[in-house]
């Protein structure tokens, strides 16, 4: 790894373990940043019809035996008008005991190289996961799990119609791309899901553990903002 690449992940780890993430940063209100408002859209702030009923019909759900276990269903974060939408794995514990996706340490990490693109999750994302339950011990989603539950997410993605899709980790980009292959593989072009680009990368999660993967993963946020920039064109 380069010099400079090796000091951005001991920075980010740093920031992550020490839980200190009071960088300020602009929210830069370009067109590949802010929420999406094209003419005839919904006022700031409001929800597509029967996306409060989907989100209703979530967090009762029984469809798999992760209901048993689950504090919370963890349905989405963000803003259901946003231009991007990111797809995570599925809740760890901060996640089922908030509520909310993405908020422990990758969580952390996934808002930060969001925001070193000009992107927050208050105004230009949407944020879920492949499964909205937490796994017993984190582990891996299991299939059946991600048949029950992946319809929840398909809706999702149809209310928020977004300019583009970041799929982050291999299970979100297995589901989204419809492929077996490696992320190693998947990631560095740009896909297409259901007409919408998407392109993938590595779990925040994955690239604690391997900070030889940053250079790569600002290479696939460049490559979506790319995408995000091309769609603001006249
Ligand atoms: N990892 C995920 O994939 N999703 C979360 O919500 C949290 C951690």
């Amino acid at each position: 790894m380069e010099k400079g690449q090796e000091a951005v992940a001991r920075f980010l780890r740093q920031r992550v373990e020490l839980g200190a993430f009071d960088l300020l940063f602009e929210e830069r209100m370009t067109g590949a940043t802010a929420a999406k408002s094209p003419p005839g859209s919904l006022p700031a702030g409001a929800v597509p019809e029967g996306y409060e009923e989907l989100r209703a019909t979530a967090l009762a759900c029984t469809r798999c035996p992760l209901a048993g276990g689950r504090t919370q269903v963890v349905f989405s974060d963000g803003n259901p008008q946003a231009r991007l939408v990111v797809v995570g794995e599925a809740p760890g514990a901060n996640e089922d005991r908030t509520g909310l996706p993405f908020v422990g340490a990758a969580g952390k990490l996934l808002d930060l190289l969001l925001a070193s693109v000009g992107l927050s999750r208050e105004v230009s994302v949407y944020i879920c996961n492949v499964i909205k339950c937490r796994p017993p011990g984190n582990r891996n989603p299991q299939p059946i799990e991600i048949e029950a539950c992946s319809p929840y997410l398909r809706r999702q993605i149809e209310f928020v119609r977004p300019e583009a899709i970041l799929a982050v980790g291999t299970f979100a980009a297995r589901l989204l791309v419809g492929s077996d292959r490696p992320i190693g593989e998947l990631r560095g072009k740009i896909h297409s899901y259901e007409g919408t680009p998407l392109v993938v990368t590595y779990h925040p999660a994955a690239l604690l553990r391997n900070p030889s993967w940053t250079r790569a993963s600002w290479d696939d946020l460049q490559l979506l903002c790319g995408v995000l920039d091309a769609d603001n064109r006249p």
